[in-house]
């Protein structure tokens, strides 16, 4: 029992729909993990029931040791895992550096030492200079760091991205999983990432956990899993399980 992360028997229903079913998973400490499948599998979902935003109906949730099925949001957050959403929230009509040092005050009352953080982790994102600018004129790309330096100034242990890196260009993706990267080397983060792009997630993950209709369907090393029928039948298909 030494996961930082342990989702077990999660199921979370809208009405008659089942949107997560009995979904089991872990991620240690450290460990960046892909969390894939078709639109709708319940990706989201997920996030929602480990971070608070929604309440699992079955199952447990623990972090780090702690039962947080039933907390919420921000009990979750100063536990120690963050995210981001796949529909960009960052706050449009502060600054830069405010949004970010509202992720600070998760951690601290005192304005000069958020102000320090967010600056630092300014820099770390690859977002200095863009301080005063107001969020809602950032480039989608550039909202999408914000919304991760947001998240990494509430100090969290596990990182939750869900499409951290979706409407991107190839250029502007690439520095996208180069920040992961480093949060990832340089912080000691785990991260779980949810991303559609293949070419993204497998290189990047130690492993992958594939939903599919709200239910697990694999988990496995990456080269395992593009060669899975059942995951190329539910959602690779020819564009990435074809010929590996
Ligand atoms: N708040 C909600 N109320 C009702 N149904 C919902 C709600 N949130 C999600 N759903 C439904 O639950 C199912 C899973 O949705 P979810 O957003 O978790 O999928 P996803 O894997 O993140 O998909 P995508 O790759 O498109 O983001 C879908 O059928 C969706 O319509
Ligand atoms: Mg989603």
């Amino acid at each position: 029992m030494t996961a930082l992360l342990e989702v077990d028997g999660c199921t979370k229903r809208f009405g008659g729909l089942v949107a997560n079913h009995d979904v089991t998973l872990a991620i240690e400490p450290g460990e960046i993990v892909g969390l894939i499948g078709p639109n709708g599998a319940g990706k989201t979902t997920l996030f929602n029931c480990i971070s608070g935003r929604l309440h699992a109906d079955e199952g447990r949730i623990r972090f780090a040791g702690a039962d947080i099925t039933r907390l919420g949001a921000d009990r979750i957050c100063h536990l120690g895992v963050a995210r981001t959403w796949q529909i960009v929230r960052a706050f449009g009509r502060m600054t830069v550096l405010d949004n970010v040092m509202c992720g600070a005050f998760g951690r601290t009352n005192r304005t000069s030492e958020a102000r320090v953080r967010a600056r630092r982790l300014l820099d770390f994102t690859g977002l200095a200079g863009h301080e005063p600018v107001l969020a809602a004129n950032l480039t989608l790309a550039d909202k999408k760091r914000l919304e991760i330096a947001r998240a990494l100034a509430t100090q969290p242990r596990l990182l939750l991205l869900d499409e951290a890196m979706s409407g991107l260009t190839p250029l502007e993706t690439a520095a996208a999983v180069d920040l992961v990267r480093r949060i990832h080397a340089e912080l000691g983060l785990a991260i779980c990432v949810v991303e559609h792009v293949m070419e993204v997630v497998m290189p990047l993950s130690h492993r992958v956990v594939v939903l599919d209709h709200g239910e697990k369907i694999a988990e496995g090393e990456p080269r395992d899993i593009v060669r899975n029928e059942l995951v190329i039948r539910a959602y690779l298909g020819d564009r990435y399980g074809a010929g590996r």
